[in-house]
């Protein structure tokens, strides 16, 4: 019998974004080996019902259970905001999402508790994060916004330049009069335009990157839990639910380092 620490972690994202957390916890953790689906037939998840994004992260976790994984990490801001508490509740293996790493970050970083969240529609308008931060500090002030637009941005391929600049200034530009001092990156694709945020935010705006802090997360639980693997170098193997030419177009662009072979599969 395989022994716990060394079975595969699950990650999942409605896509290809999610690819910014394995790359994070492939550089935390070096030694685990990771399995990644990306549900790139159903993206985006950021515009689509409670329901249906209830159903595709189920079906999502259940497939990596059947890969043998030891612990599962929703990647998706989306996915997590959403559909976490329901598959804690369905599932035994530990899950950890990406909304309470990024809400702790959130709020040691911010010293006068005015905290901002950027997100896709459905994660803004599920208030996961808002809630959460008020559940913590119920002094602080939470501003939330939806930017649909930088998704689609991101997956062109365009993250800088007059056009991005134009967008987050709209979208930001009340979140900057509103003097937040922490701003929350609450989706898969915004760590990717990091430099032009900060550039409309301005320096004294401290940007936090969901990936990074999900990452030391996951070492802690698998830490306490004894599951921690520290021999070996972990490989990632990737899976998505449409044909992966576009996952393999950009997947270096979101791991930063090239993917091995992406195979397609079908969920039920
Ligand atoms: N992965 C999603 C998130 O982090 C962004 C893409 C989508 O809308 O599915 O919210």
């Amino acid at each position: 019998m395989i022994h716990t620490s060394n079975r595969p972690i699950g990650v999942f994202d409605s896509g290809i974004g999610g690819l910014t957390v394995a790359a994070a916890m492939h550089a935390r953790t070096p030694s685990e080996d990771i399995i990644y689906l990306g549900d790139t037939a159903r993206v985006p998840y950021g515009t689509k019902s409670t329901h249906a994004v209830n159903r595709y992260a189920l079906e999502c976790a259940l497939f990596l259970l059947n890969q043998g994984v030891k612990l599962i990490v929703v990647a998706c801001n989306t996915a997590s905001s959403i559909a976490l508490t329901r598959l804690r509740e369905i599932l035994s293996v530990p899950l950890i999402g990406v909304v309470e790493p990024g809400v702790k970050a959130a709020l040691s970083s911010s010293a006068h508790k005015r905290i901002g969240v950027i997100g896709t529609p459905s994660t803004i308008n599920s208030g996961a994060y808002q809630s959460r931060l008020r559940e913590l500090a119920p002094e602080v002030e939470v501003y939330g916004k939806a930017c649909p637009l930088l998704v689609p941005m991101a997956e062109e391929g365009r993250l800088k330049g007059e056009i991005v600049d134009m967008v987050l200034e709209d979208y930001l530009g009340s979140l900057k009069r509103r003097k937040v001092d922490s701003l929350i990156l609450g989706c898969t694709h915004y760590p990717l335009f990091k430099p032009s945020i900060a550039g409309v935010m301005g320096d004294d705006v401290h940007l936090v990157d969901s990936a990074q802090t999900t990452a030391e997360s996951v070492e802690e639980v698998l830490l306490r839990e004894g599951m921690l693997r520290t021999h070996g170098t972990g490989t990632v193997k990737c899976y998505v639910t449409d044909v992966p030419r576009q996952f393999n177009k950009l997947g270096r662009l979101f791991f930063g380092d090239s993917l091995g072979k992406v195979s397609r599969v079908t969920l039920s």
